[in-house]
């Protein structure tokens, strides 16, 4: 795509068989909500309540990715993606959270085999957080039943690609499910009960251990993980008790309550102490903790920004003064460049992030399964997109996690974040994160700048000097 040959001169080259690759989620880019036997989710039921999502967007048409994931396949074979991190539709397959739907399995069938052909790594996600929307209606993930419905999807799902994907990751972000979703409300099902909030983390812990378990017996040479949204954090003042306990705080709940039970098999008493009043302990039963805790091959990371805290709370929140969270501390402004998303950008965290992972947690392989932007990109005359803020964003935080590779920690893969433009949750069609540009009218693609300078990273295997 881009003539120029490089030099492997500045040691931003990575490990031989390192993955590049590009992430979407299902909801986020298919549209086609009614399409062959889907039904609602509880983002299709959320979309439709008055102020939920900026602009009244909706899932619809979103990139219409359902009828046209040839092209868009095609495309990615023309960039050189060496994998692609997809998530399938529970809605699609179980669409009320029972009986399977044969067309929905049709489509990811289709799909994976588009894929291989192409000599594209498919990278399946079974849930990114588009919940039937009848499951909810029987309580959700604060419902202990859905982890057990969420372990039947996967085996329906398992049953028809299970012999041809390699790498199977059960979660995207169960910090976002559980809390936007029902603590704070901001996401799907819009929930403000913290107690739910407590038990759906655990219900969504629950059902990846339930669903690693479907996962081996039904593939037995794939590959399973999990991923996670973390976040490095850092006290205001660190010489301040209170800044440096709310720092703990938000630690625990942004990322040890997920990492130590799936990676340690056990939650921190830290954690368990501080959610004692939202009733943690409560909802643990026997032997949920070694199922959560059983082993993975590789942890998926998501790494957007990091968190700088201090500990007095924002007001805003809307959640109870006593509640910690990523929502509830108070962020400060340092003065940091930021995302059109008002995310402080700050790779060189991704660096000490990857540390911790290597060194606090029993040593699993490590892919950033998500990292990229919004910017308010703008379209030439001619459509075309200089992005140049996009790629100076990649290029920043793939030195930070060459960084890491360089110290020892044991990182294999990188998927930005996003292939295309799609709907970014509450906010709507207006955040634009891809390296394609989408105009929603027409479906029409186009390359931004940074789809040529990615394809060149993916094709020489880093950054050799380049800028
Ligand atoms: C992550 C989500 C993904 C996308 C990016 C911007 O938290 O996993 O779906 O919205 O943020």
């Amino acid at each position: 795509m881009l003539g120029e040959s490089s030099v492997h001169t500045d040691g931003c080259t990575f490990p031989p068989g390192f993955v590049w690759g590009v992430s979407t989620a299902a909801f986020q880019i298919e549209g086609a909500t009614a399409a062959d036997g889907r039904r609602p989710s509880i983002w299709d039921e959320f979309c439709a309540r008055p102020g939920a999502v900026v602009g009244g967007d909706t899932g619809e048409p979103a990139a219409d990715h359902y009828r046209r994931f040839a092209a868009d396949v095609a495309l990615m074979r023309e960039l050189g993606v060496g994998a692609y991190r997809f998530s399938l539709a529970w809605p699609r397959v179980r669409p009320d959270g029972g009986a399977v739907n044969p067309a929905g399995l049709d489509f990811y069938e289709q799909l994976v085999d588009t894929l291989l052909a192409a000599g594209i790594t498919p990278w399946p996600t079974l849930y990114h957080w588009d919940l039937p929307q009848a499951l909810e209606e029987r309580g959700g993930w604060a419902a202990r039943e859905t982890a057990y419905r969420f372990a039947e999807y996967t085996e329906a799902v398992l049953g028809r690609l299970g012999d041809r994907v390699d790498t199977w990751t059960t979660l995207n972000e169960p910090w976002c499910a559980a809390f936007l979703g029902y603590a704070s409300g901001r996401h799907a099902p819009g929930r403000t009960e913290p107690r739910a909030a407590v038990a759906a983390a655990h219900h969504l812990l629950l059902g990846h251990g339930l669903a690693v378990d479907r996962i081996r017996d039904l593939a037995p040479g794939a590959r399973a993980g999990v991923t996670f949204n973390l976040f490095p954090v850092t006290p205001v003042d660190p010489a301040d008790a209170a800044d440096r306990d709310t720092a703990r705080r938000v630690d625990g709940l942004q990322n040890r309550l997920f990492l130590d039970p799936v990676l340690r098999g056990h939650y921190p008493d830290d954690v368990l102490a501080d959610l004692a009043p939202y009733g943690l302990a409560d909802v643990v039963a026997d032997g949920d903790t070694a199922r959560i805790g059983t082993p993975l091959d590789l942890l998926g990371v998501n790494y957007y920004r990091d968190l700088y805290v201090s500990a007095v709370p924002d007001e805003k929140s809307g959640l109870p003064s006593e509640w910690v969270g990523a929502e509830h501390a108070g962020f400060p402004d340092r003065g940091l460049p930021q995302t059109d998303s008002g995310w402080d950008v700050n790779a060189g965290e991704l660096t000490a992030l990857l540390r911790r992972l290597h060194t606090e947690y029993p040593r699993l392989p490590l892919y950033l399964t998500e990292n990229g932007a919004a910017f308010p990109d703008r379209a030439d005359a001619d459509g075309a997109v200089h992005d140049h803020d996009r790629i100076a964003f990649i290029d920043a935080h793939l030195r930070a996690a060459h960084e890491a590779v360089a110290e020892g920690v044991d990182l294999r893969g990188y998927f930005y974040w996003s292939l295309l433009d799609n709907f970014e949750w509450a906010e709507g069609y207006a955040k634009r994160f891809g390296l394609v540009h989408v105009d929603y009218r027409t479906q029409r693609r186009t390359p931004k700048a940074s789809a040529s300078w990615y394809s060149r990273v993916m094709a020489d295997n880093g950054l050799n000097g380049r800028r």
